[in-house]
Formats: C-alpha cells, sequence, structure tokens
C-alpha cells in the first residue's frame, strides 16, 4: 500500500504543498457545521496528524469519524500555525471499521484499567512513548558495548543448573500429567533431556564461558524467574543484560557499568526529547532533569557495612528490622538511594552469606566482592560481582550451599584451566526502563507482562 509515514510529513517541509496518502488510526474526531477533524496516528510518531475534511469536497467520511478505525487519507499537505503540518482531504477511504464498544474511548484510562487489554494500550500514548523508548535504550545497550569491544552472545534459555543457586526456576519438561515413573531419578532419565531442566534465571554461568575466550562478552535475553514476588518491580519474565569482563576486579566492572548507564540514558535523551517531556508531564516531574544529572554526576560507592550503619541511625521505622547480616529490603535500599545519597549508589561487599556461590571472597572471610546498583524511584537496578577465581575457594562455596558439584563440571573447569579474575553484572531492562520512563509499576513497561497468577 502506497502511503507516507506521518513522521516524514512533521520533519520534511518538501511534502508542503504535495498531495499526499498517509494511513493511520484515528484518535481523535470533532464535528462542526461544514468541516469536520481527525486526528490520526500511524506508529511512526509521536504526534498525531490532523486531517481537515471539508464536507463538500469529501464523500463518505461517516465511519471513519470513529475513534480506533483506521484509514487511508489522501490529500493536500498544508502549513498550520497550531499543528505544524496538517493534510485537507480529498478522499477518505476507511481500511477497518471501529464499532463503539471500542474500550479507548477516553482521553485518558488509568494504567490499571489499561493493564486488561495488552494487545490495545499499545495505542495509547503512553505506550507509544514506553515502547519507543524501550527501543532506543535497547539499541543504545548494543551499540555502547559494541563500540568497547563487547562481544554478543546468546545464552541458552533452557538449562540444566540453577545459576543463582536460589531454586526459583520454571520447569521445562514434555511429560504429561500423569507418568508411570515411581521415583524422580526415573522421571527425569525419561524427560526430554534425559535430565532435570528449567528455564534460565541468568545467562552468567555460560557468559563467564565466553568471557574466558573472547574477553569482553554480553548477553541481552529473557531471564524467568519463579519468584513468588507480587510486586511492581517483579516480572516472571524479564529482559536481562549481563556483560562479563576477563582481567577485571569489582572497580574495574562498576566503572565499566556507571559509564554504559550513563552513555545509554545520554542516547534516550539524544533521541527521544519529546517521549522524554511526555513522561515529565504525566508521570515524573523533573524527570528530565534527574536523567541530565545522571548523565553529568558521579555515582555514590558505600560498604554495605556503612550502609547498615546508617540505616540503623535513621528516624525513620522500617517494617523489616537491619542488622549487620541481613538482606536488605526494598525499603532500605530506597531509603539508601533516595534519602541519603539521592542519586544511584553502588552498595559494595555483602556479607558472603546471603549473596551467590560464584562471589569473590574477600579477604575479611566475611564478605564478598559484590555490589548492587541502587536508584532513586526503583531500588536495585544491577546485581554485579567479581567471580571467584579460586577453585578451591569455589568448591568452598559451593559446598557450605549443598550444591551438586557434578552439574557445574563446565564452570568448575574454568578454574581449573587458565583462571583469570574476571567480573560481570546483570542489568534488568525492565527496572532501567522504570527508571528511565518514570513509570513505577513494571507491568506497564512490558508487553505482555507475566506475573504470579497472571499470563495472557
Ligand atoms: O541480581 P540478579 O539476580 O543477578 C544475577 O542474575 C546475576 N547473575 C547477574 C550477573 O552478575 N551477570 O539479577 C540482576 C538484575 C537485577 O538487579 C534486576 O534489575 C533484574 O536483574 N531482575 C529482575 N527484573 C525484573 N523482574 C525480576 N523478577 C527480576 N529479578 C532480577
Ligand atoms: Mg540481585
Amino acid at each position: 500500500m502506497k502511503h507516507i509515514d506521518v513522521k516524514e510529513i512533521f520533519n520534511n517541509p518538501f511534502y508542503i504543498g504535495k498531495t499526499v496518502t498517509v494511513c493511520g488510526w484515528v484518535r481523535t474526531s470533532r464535528d462542526s457545521k461544514n468541516i469536520s477533524f481527525l486526528e490520526i496516528n500511524d506508529g511512526t510518531t509521536f504526534k498525531h496528524l490532523q486531517i481537515v475534511i471539508e464536507k463538500e469536497k469529501v464523500s463518505d467520511f461517516d465511519r471513519a469519524m470513529k475513534l480506533g478505525a483506521s484509514v487511508k487519507v489522501c490529500g493536500v499537505c498544508v502549513e498550520s500555525e497550531k499543528n505544524g503540518v496538517e493534510v485537507n482531504a480529498n478522499s477518505i477511504e476507511v481500511l477497518g471499521d471501529c464499532p463503539q464498544d471500542y474500550p479507548l474511548q477516553k482521553k485518558r484510562h488509568t494504567l490499571e484499567f489499561l493493564r486488561t487489554m495488552p494487545h490495545l494500550r499499545v495505542r495509547t500514548n503512553t505506550f507509544n512513548a514506553v515502547f519507543r523508548v524501550r527501543s532506543v535504550l535497547a539499541a543504545a545497550i548494543h551499540e555502547y558495548l559494541q563500540s568497547k569491544g563487547f562481544v554478543y552472545v546468546n545464552t541458552p534459555i533452557i538449562t540444566g543448573s540453577d545459576a543463582e543457586g536460589a531454586g526459583e526456576v520454571f520447569r521445562v519438561t514434555t511429560h504429561d500429567f500423569e507418568t508411570p515413573y515411581k521415583t524422580r531419578e526415573e522421571y527425569y532419565e525419561n524427560d526430554f533431556f534425559g535430565k532435570k531442566a528449567g528455564l534460565s534465571v541468568s545467562g552468567q554461568l555460560e557468559g563467564e564461558v565466553a568471557a574466558m575466550a573472547f574477553g569482553r562478552i554480553y548477553t541481552f535475553g529473557p531471564s524467568f524467574r519463579a519468584e513468588n514476588s507480587n510486586t511492581p518491580r517483579h516480572l516472571a519474565e524479564f529482559w536481562h543484560i549481563e556483560p562479563e569482563v576477563a582481567f577485571a576486579e569489582l572497580p574495574d566492572i562498576i566503572e565499566i557499568a556507571e559509564n554504559m548507564i550513563k552513555a545509554i540514558i545520554s542516547r534516550v535523551l539524544e533521541r527521544c526529547p519529546d517521549e522524554i517531556a511526555f513522561f515529565e508531564k504525566h508521570f515524573e516531574e523533573g524527570l528530565e532533569a534527574k536523567l541530565r544529572s545522571i548523565v553529568s554526576n558521579d555515582f555514590a560507592i558505600v560498604e554495605y557495612t556503612e550502609a547498615i550503619e546508617l540505616l540503623k541511625k535513621a528516624d525513620r521505622q522500617f517494617n523489616y528490622p537491619c542488622d549487620w547480616g541481613c538482606d536488605l529490603q526494598t525499603e532500605h535500599e530506597r531509603y539508601i538511594t533516595e534519602e541519603i545519597f539521592k542519586k544511584p549508589v553502588f552498595v559494595i561487599n555483602y556479607p558472603k552469606d546471603i549473596k551467590a556461590f560464584y562471589m569473590k571472597q574477600n579477604p575479611d572471610g566475611k564478605t564478598v566482592a559484590a555490589t548492587d546498583l541502587l536508584v532513586p524511584g526503583v531500588g536495585e537496578i544491577i546485581g554485579c560481582s567479581e567471580r571467584e577465581a579460586d577453585l578451591d575457594k569455589l568448591l568452598e562455596a559451593m559446598n557450605a550451599r549443598n550444591m551438586k558439584i557434578e552439574d557445574y563440571k563446565d564452570y568448575i573447569d574454568l578454574r581449573k584451566f587458565g583462571s583469570v579474575p574476571h567480573s560481570g553484572f546483570g542489568l534488568g531492562f525492565e527496572r532501567i526502563l522504570m527508571y528511565v520512563t518514570g513509570i513505577s509499576n513494571i507491568r506497564d513497561v512490558t508487553l505482555y507482562p507475566r506475573t504470579v497468577g497472571s499470563i495472557r
């Protein structure tokens, strides 16, 4: 179907005075005595294109006046003081009717209401802006890491190990509801892979394999967590960026993470000014200033031990008590980043007992060289660590957690054959998207959110 993108019409003065064909969905319609107006959106830009219909000139346009209808308009492009440019219609063809029960009749709907119709909510301004930023952010991540010599690798989605050791894995099986097997061993032996398999919670372990050959790598793909966390920040299926770097210790990887966050935010500011202005107006006052300040200021770094001291001194009652050794809850994380530092902060050197087996053990015998990056409004967006490169210490940590060593043979071999200091991190793609857009529920930055008790 030959037509011109609405974006081109707005961006290109060449079209003024020319006859054009445009397509789109009707977003508003207004009728007066001799003239009717439509605003259409074709998804190529955030802006709607106004169509002016002189009733005498155009026949059969009534069906085009319905919200949600899809139309093809042929007309002359003219300059307009209010809209920049608009189209005086010569003819209108309705491609798809849209009856009155189209649910998006109001100008603004609540995000909760829109969540009930993921297939239609994408046609609203909010979701147009979210997904445009999401796409730009994804490209910015690839561009940045590629420009720094990182090799993009795709790690398996179905795995035989639980990378985080937390046991929150979705199982993958071809077995039916009823099976003839009497024991667990028999059950798994007769399953598709001949052993227990699940969806990957993280590509890190395989990412480390690639980093031990290519030096700097990253993954960008889905991770799956069967956590029973019904919160505004948890999805059962989320997108995960995991860089892994050989010959890098904790301060090196912190520097890489900070530089990457700054570079990708900078790109979004550059490429999505209309969307950021929209989020500023409707979702987070001061958003643009916040993002600009991220790009030009250093992030904070605080020792876990010091963070606990600061929390204990806080003039605030927390729901969860915190003492040295406890895992930080969202309320603690947000207090640290929002009230104490008022900017992104790396909390470093966590107690080893609350972190994963693969993290490098510090000489104090109590902590590991791990860090979480906390940001105001969201909390943790990055989980990061230097990896334990010493075979004996790694085995000791695995044994202390009663892990099945034989399931991790490849991972252990990396420490046996030319082990090097190395580090990596995982950035939650939807979490950073929440931070960049000011949208406070992770379900609203995802096309089809999967959460506990909800799939569509
Ligand atoms: O802190 P996590 O669990 O770390 C890892 O998976 C490491 N293997 C990463 C690495 O070092 N390569 O997860 C990393 C990030 C979190 O900081 C968070 O942003 C995001 O992944 N994340 C989730 N996002 C949405 N929903 C969930 N259920 C998430 N779980 C983690
Ligand atoms: Mg984490």
